[in-house]
């Protein structure tokens, strides 16, 4: 970790009042500015996820007001630091922030001199705080091997890998709409592109031309949340941060394995759901995704070759150790004309297919042409539906897993 930098997290739902903030504070060389929340709720969960040491937080907020957001952050992490800032000057707000735990009340618009002094007071006590905490729990923490230092309470995010080994069969189409419907308040998802030579999510979702992992490999051992958040690209239609594919198939050896694994990992410890869309060839890159996943979409159609390939898949993660257990099967564009059935599949490959997702070529390839995905417009047709069944299964696939492996203790 920086040596005693102030890390500060802004919980304001006004951006021209985190923008100042912001400003006002880029020049100390003390304090860092490491994440920016919109809401209350938001502010308790990015507060969790980044684990600042001063939250400078505003009162009135859509959900979440600041004086709950103070009191469920100081009980989750009393060694969190939280400064109000607030227009009421009003006493009796004043009191019942120092009650829900804030150590300090500013009102708006702050000097710049009283902010600032503010924070390094809180910063200080932060710091202390939590030496304190670490040298009791000394004896409790070894061996954990968070690559996101400061990250120490976060539980890890989940890795999605979605797979389909022959080409067309809408690989791209169910990451990009699966990571939509994963992605929430609560659970903050990143899509990633591993099909490093011919990607196409950025296509999908219309940000194409923008930052890309070229940008993150390089500086992969000395990433922080903020950087991270400056190179993906933040998708606000659908709240998505996306990490796009290079832009040219030449640029892909640029990459090696071990710095693509390793962004992911540290995606994980950012977002609850890192999902990422592969390409049909096995490259190093996508046989390592499925070794950090905690599930596989497996895709197939009702066609022979595509049934065939997704037999051999298995047979893969069979020899490469992967439990079967983590292998979500899902029939994409699925016709009921046609005789092959979900079923039939099911029983041939001896592994259920858990979701059939319909063939809408109309809304599905419009989505595409227009850059919009269908999970933004459409959910409520039989094809979102199918990815909303998808997301539930995946949600309650990783949901099993975990206590099966709380019960063998390993995770
Ligand atoms: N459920 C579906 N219904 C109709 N068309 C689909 C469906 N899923 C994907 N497609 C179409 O199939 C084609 C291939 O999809 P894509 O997601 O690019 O596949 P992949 O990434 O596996 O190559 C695209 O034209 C896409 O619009
Ligand atoms: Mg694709």
């Amino acid at each position: 970790m920086a040596v005693d930098k102030v890390r500060i997290l802004v919980v304001d739902d006004i951006a021209e009042t985190r923008e100042n903030i912001r400003k006002l504070l880029q020049f100390e060389s003390d304090v860092e500015v490491v994440g920016t929340a919109r809401s209350g709720k938001e502010g308790i969960q990015l507060a969790q996820e980044l684990d600042p040491d001063v939250v400078l937080m505003d009162i009135n907020m859509p959900d979440i007001d600041g004086i709950t957001a103070t009191d469920t952050i100081r009980k989750r992490s009393p060694y969190i630091q939280v400064v109000i800032l607030s227009v009421q000057s009003d006493q009796n707000y004043m009191r019942k922030a120092m009650l829900a735990g804030a150590r300090d009340f500013l009102t708006k618009p702050p000097l710049g001199d009283e902010l600032i002094s503010a924070i390094r007071r809180a910063g200080e006590m932060a710091h202390a705080e939590r030496a304190k905490g670490a040298q009791q729990q000394i004896s409790a923490v070894s061996g954990s091997q968070n690559v996101a230092a400061g990250y120490g309470s976060v539980s890890k995010g989940r890795v999605i890998t979605v797979y389909s080994p022959k080409g067309g069969t809408g690989c791209t189409t169910i990451a990009v709409n699966l990571a939509i419907a994963l992605n929430n308040e609560d659970t903050r998802v990143a899509l990633v592109d591993a099909n490093l030579q011919f990607g196409d999510v950025a296509i999908f979702v219309n940000e194409q031309g923008k930052n890309t992992i070229l940008e993150l490999a390089p500086r992969v051992d000395e990433l922080e949340p903020d950087v991270v958040e400056e190179i993906l690209i933040n998708h606000g239609a659908s709240g998505l941060r996306i990490l796009a594919a290079p832009q040219r198939p030449e640029m892909a050896d640029k990459i090696s394995t071990d710095q693509f694994s390793k962004v992911v990992q540290y995606l994980q410890r950012m977002y609850a759901y890192v999902v990422v869309d592969t390409s049909h060839i096995l490259s190093d890159v996508v046989l390592s995704m499925f070794d950090i996943s905690d599930a596989i979409v497996l895709l197939t159609t009702q066609e022979i070759p595509s049934i065939k390939n997704a037999r051999l898949f298995l047979d893969l993660l069979q020899t490469m150790g992967v439990a079967k257990e983590r292998v979500v099967f899902v029939m994409n564009r699925y016709d009921k004309r046609i005789g092959i059935t979900p079923e039939r599949v099911s029983e041939n490959l001896k592994h259920e297919i858990s979701v059939a997702v319909p063939l809408d070529e109309k809304i599905v390839i419009t989505a595409v042409n227009r850059g919009v995905p269908f999970m933004l417009d459409n959910k409520a047709q039989p094809v979102g539906r199918g990815i909303l069944s998808l997301a539930e299964a995946v949600r309650a696939r990783l949901t099993a897993l975990e206590s099966e492996e709380e019960a063998s203790g390993k995770r």
